[in-house]
């Protein structure tokens, strides 16, 4: 029989190559999920798009099966479920209009590229450079960001120039996006995003918090299209009609980056690493904004609540982790799922010399190099499938090295740790995370130790917190009380000899090096 005082958090991550919705107890356990993979569009070199509407249905699907599990396990999910999180890929941009829900375009995803010549006008136009609007939004001028993105559609996109003339046009990043559409659509749907979210636009004032009037004017980009802004944990709406849930409030917000450091509970002076389609490390460092003088991005950690106090992060984003063993699957062939990467690489005890360095689309933390490109070297005649495949797991690892190598300097220059070595245990979660060899091999390359916990699916955790912690199911000590958790986390520690891990970051470098100037821009 069911339970009746079961009480359920839900939570949307709606990710870069797949969508889930996971259902939590009131102990944050997991009790219900469902996950879809959805299509990649890659129109043209360097270019990656989404299909909004396809995005949605990912969602729909994900409720009605991970509701029906539930349920079929004999959870009273109908009567017990109290509120909604929603986590996201960041960045993401959607232009749709107002009047009909149509998107004007494809979601031009956050790793496509084709914004690098609005990047280097910009550059050249403003008094700074790439650095111009750092010290009000945090983020170097960059492909990466929402504002180029919609630069781009704005110039490039008919549909988005007269919608924007007629006053139809709403703008949005992913969350945006579900939300006005979980909260009516057309019929009243709410125009929202969060401080992470925003704060990564390039368009919000780390500060202030709201929309950089300064930034705007000099992007020629109109007020009117963006979103109102809200904290990451408070009531924000309920789900319309025509969803598998209905009447239920949102109450939790946060990019997906933000809600994995929540679900992992970083407090200040400690970091995550979580490795999806690309790798993202985060650093909380309190109540102040951390200018990075080594490459890295100032940002929102999160705000619980509307008169919470706001934590911001320095962070290293890094554009492909998980999408180079993908790459080995769809584009190679040599493996047939992501997970015989570990069985392949563990043929071999070394790459043979190989170093592989997957800039695909440019290098993010902490190069920011948009004319980067991938490259393979070190091949020789004794060369196998299995060098290669060590290969992209060690350029994960040292891609995640280089950002933290930054970050510490970063944090104990300003303070915010006293000492790297002694202070420091990496936190990591994501997709990846489950490969034993790719843990062993970032721990020995980091020389310290790095710690997983037994749930990996720390975004969709973090989001669930966020929501929970609005509607008062979970209380903020819990949250950031880890030592529960820290029981049941696997601990990976270092075994490697110290002078060959150090010859081994400086070839890494060397293959880096190579990566710059081997895109062709000027076309
Ligand atoms: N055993 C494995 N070894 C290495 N990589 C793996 C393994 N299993 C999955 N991956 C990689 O992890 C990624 C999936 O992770 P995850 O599900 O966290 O990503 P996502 O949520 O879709 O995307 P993102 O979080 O970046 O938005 C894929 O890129 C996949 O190639
Ligand atoms: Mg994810």
């Amino acid at each position: 029989m069911a339970k009746a005082k079961e009480v359920f958090i839900g939570a949307i991550d709606q990710g870069t190559t797949s969508t889930r919705f996971i259902i939590y107890d009131h102990q944050a356990r997991p009790i219900g999920s469902h996950q879809v993979e959805f299509t990649q569009f890659y129109p043209e070199a360097g270019w990656v798009e989404h299909e909004p509407m396809e995005i949605l249905e990912s969602v729909r699907v994900c409720m009605a099966k991970a509701l029906d599990k539930a349920t079929a396990d004999g959870h009273n999910v109908d009567s017990g479920l109290k509120a909604i999180g929603l986590t996201n890929q960041r960045e993401t941009t959607v232009l749709w209009s107002k009047s009909t829900g149509c998107p004007l375009y494809n979601a031009i995803v956050w790793m496509d590229a084709r914004t690098s010549s609005v990047c280097r006008k910009l550059e050249k136009e403003l008094p700074g450079g790439k650095t111009h609007f750092l010290d009000a939004v945090g983020l170097p001028i960059s492909t990466y960001f929402s504002a180029v993105k919609l630069l781009w559609m704005m110039e490039n996109v008919d549909a988005v120039k007269e919608a924007i003339k007629k006053g139809d046009a709403l703008f949005g990043t992913i969350d945006t996006w579900l939300i006005w559409n979980l909260t009516g659509g057309v019929n009243g749907g709410l125009h929202v995003t969060d401080v992470s979210n925003a704060s990564r636009t390039m368009l919000m004032n780390l500060k202030t918090l709201d929309w950089d009037k300064p930034t705007l004017e000099t992007l020629g980009i109109p007020a009117e299209i963006l979103p109102k802004i809200v904290s990451n944990s408070e009531i924000i709406g309920k789900i319309g009609k025509g969803w598998p849930i209905t009447g239920i409030p949102i109450s939790g917000c946060l990019g997906d980056q933000h809600a994995a450091m929540l679900g992992q509970a970083c407090k200040k002076g400690e970091a995550k690493s979580t490795y999806g389609t690309g790798a993202f490390i985060l650093m909380n460092t309190g109540e102040e904004v951390v200018k990075s003088k080594h490459g890295l991005l100032s940002t929102l950690a999160f705000k619980l609540g509307p008169k919470a106090p706001t934590n911001y992060a320095l962070e290293g984003s890094i554009a492909i982790a998980g999408a180079a063993v993908q790459w080995l699957r769809d584009s190679l062939g040599i493996i047939s799922s992501a997970s015989e990467i570990e069985e392949l690489a563990l043929q071999v005890n070394s790459t043979g010399g190989v170093y592989f360095v997957p800039a695909f689309n440019g290098l993010f933390a902490p190069w920011w190099r948009d004319d980067a490109r991938g490259v393979c070297i070190g091949i020789t005649r004794f060369t196998s499938k299995a060098h290669i495949a060590r290969a992209v797991l060690e350029s994960m690892c040292f891609q995640v090295k280089d950002v933290l190598d930054s970050m510490q300097k970063d944090a104990v220059e300003k303070g915010v740790i006293k000492d790297a070595k002694s202070e420091f245990l990496l936190r990591v979660d994501g997709g990846a995370t489950v490969n034993n060899l790719l843990m062993q091999i970032q721990a020995d390359l980091l020389g310290s130790p790095v710690i997983r916990p037994a749930d990996i699916e720390t975004t969709a955790l973090g989001a669930a917190f966020a929501a929970g912690l609005a509607i008062g199911v979970f209380k903020e000590e819990e949250i950031f009380d880890s030592g529960e958790r820290t029981k049941t986390s696997t601990t990976f520690k270092p075994v490697l000899n110290e002078e060959f891990r150090k010859k081994k970051a400086e070839s890494w470098c060397r293959a880096v090096e190579r990566t710059f100037n081997l895109a062709d821009l000027s076309l």
